[in-house]
């Protein structure tokens, strides 16, 4: 390139750039060759290194937290597919009291002093609890076993023992119910004092147990509903007849009449109430449809044949 090409070399297109480029990667190059520059250039790399190394660490570790499986969407639908080996029905109430209570009746001392003077002499209030599907389920089955879902105060459950005594059957109900309330129970049910965010739900529960003459026959579970009834399934508890009645969104509903089905002893029967409930009858009939069952009513109540 001679002179004249030299100065005017910035008038081509581009020309002022290309020169820029070469002057700063002849800086660069005079830098870098230096003992100082040489440094710069080795902590450069490895500050790049490190950087580049721990996103790729990241990024394999949130791949790994990731089931293999997740893209299969029957996953939420599986429910454990066998559960014990059945104990005879005659060991049920045994088996609870073991697993659950120490082996020592819960009903034995009760009610302790402190908590006699706040519960009511009278209070068993249900919904639907004296309903025809009872006696006519339990005329039909004549169940050794009773597993109610969701119990509130028992007035279900202790109706039920009245209708199996009647039939001379020796019959173990065993009641669901984590015996909290739900939000918003204290603004419709005022009827007992909280003690220490206690809501005394199961007290009263076993005193109205104790008031019909039912502790032989009634034992509970006070646990959430998943978790009770894993427990029955680990432990070869069957009902004959299982009724659920607890939380009647479409979630809760979907589990736990998934979770009974399992403990369900075959020829036994499945039903609940409250089928009026959108969620409800759109659990039952999801149900139904997959597991070849239908669906029959009677009053508020579904039963699966
Ligand atoms: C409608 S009441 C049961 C009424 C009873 N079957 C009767 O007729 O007298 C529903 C009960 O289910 C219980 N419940 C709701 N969801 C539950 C859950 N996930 N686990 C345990 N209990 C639950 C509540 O505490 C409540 O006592």
């Amino acid at each position: 390139m001679n002179t004249e090409d030299q100065e005017h070399s910035h008038l081509r297109p581009g020309g002022r750039q290309h020169n820029q480029k070469r002057f700063t990667a002849m800086a660069a190059y005079k830098t870098l060759s230096t003992p100082k520059g040489y440094l710069v250039l080795i902590i450069l790399s490895f500050i790049l290194g490190y950087i580049t190394h721990s996103q790729t660490q990241t990024q394999t570790q949130t791949q790994t937290q990731i089931p293999p499986d997740v893209s299969d969407l029957s996953e939420h639908n599986k429910f454990p597919n066998k559960c014990k080996h059945p104990v005879p029905s005659n060991h049920v109430r045994q088996t609870v009291l073991d697993r659950v209570f120490n082996g020592t009746s819960p009903f034995q001392g009760f009610p302790p002093p402190h908590i006699t003077s706040l519960l009511w002499e009278d209070w068993a209030k249900g919904w639907g609890s004296n309903a025809p599907v009872f006696e006519h389920l339990i005329n039909q089955v004549r169940p050794r076993v009773i597993v109610e879902v969701g119990t509130f105060l028992g007035a279900s459950a202790t109706h039920m023992v009245g209708l199996t005594r009647k039939l001379g059957l020796d019959t173990q109900i065993i009641c669901i119910d984590d015996f909290r309330g739900w939000p918003g129970y204290y603004d419709e049910e005022k009827s007992l004092k909280m003690v220490n965010g206690d809501s005394l739900l199961m007290f009263q529960f076993m005193q109205n147990v104790v008031k019909a003459n039912a502790t032989d026959s009634i034992l509970f579970l006070p646990f959430s509903a998943s978790t009770a009834l894993n427990g029955l399934c680990d432990w070869g508890v069957y009902g004959d007849l299982v009724e659920v009645d607890a939380a009647h969104d479409f979630h809760s509903a979907w589990v736990d009449i998934n979770n009974a089905y399992k403990i369900l002893r075959p020829g036994g029967v499945l039903f609940g109430h409250d089928y009026a409930w959108e969620g409800v009858r759109y659990a039952v009939h999801s149900f139904a449809r997959l597991n070849g069952f239908q669906v029959k009513l009677d009053g508020e109540h579904w039963i699966l044949y």
